[in-house]
């Protein structure tokens, strides 16, 4: 069976920087699934006919990281059959060998819920939108009300909603340093091996 580490969390809590090292430290394929949601939403169009003709171009969109992206893939995140679109390939990739770190919103408990490892990433609201700021150049106090909104409409839809799976090991990333939290998360990959 492939190693495979599942990475949930809200927006901004460190969980796309720790999956991207721990898949480099340990050579393992990373996905970040986030991106398939944004893909889709930028895409325009049907949002369900957009996620079941996704290719890797639509994947390497200048603009995907941008605040308004995230927003748009939060809305068609919530609706079941662009989900639906969008499992197979997700645990395809899980399959690859030797394994496979996917971070995202649901990987622990709907796309891989028998992976080796399983890591729910939090940090405080005013962590998570100070480093968000940082990265896009933007106002600190906007960032926290989208970042808000956007975990709301998360956490509160009716599928595959954000939440950790039973399983779940919480790494609290707020007084961390990337390398204080990369560090934990390699310890916990080393005991799940
Ligand atoms: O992780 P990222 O911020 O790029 O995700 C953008 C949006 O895509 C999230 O706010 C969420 O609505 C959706 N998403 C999801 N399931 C995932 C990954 C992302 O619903 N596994």
């Amino acid at each position: 069976m492939p190693f495979v580490i599942a990475i949930d969390g809200p927006a901004a809590s460190g969980k796309g920087t720790i999956a991207r090292a721990l898949a480099s430290r340990l050579r393992l394929h990373h996905l970040d699934t986030g991106l398939l949601y944004r893909a889709t939403a930028v895409k325009g169009g049907d949002p369900v006919t957009a996620a079941r003709t996704l290719g890797p171009e639509d994947l390497e969109r200048p603009d995907l990281r941008s605040a308004e992206a995230g927003q748009a893939a939060s809305r068609i995140a919530a609706i079941p059959e662009v989900r639906a679109a969008l499992v197979e390939f997700q645990r395809r990739f899980a399959l690859q060998p030797p394994g496979a770190v996917l971070d995202g919103r649901d990987i622990g408990t709907v796309i891989c819920p028998d992976a080796a490892l399983k890591l729910y990433v939090v940090a405080s609201d005013e962590v998570r939108a100070a480093r968000r700021a940082a990265e896009l150049g933007a106002d600190a106090a906007a960032i926290l009300s989208e970042l808000r909104e956007r975990d709301r409409r998360d956490s509160e839809r009716a599928v595959a909603p954000l939440r950790p799976a039973e399983d779940a090991l919480v790494l609290d990333t707020s007084d961390l340093s990337i390398e204080e939290a990369v560090a934990q998360a390699i310890a916990a990959a080393e005991r799940a091996r």
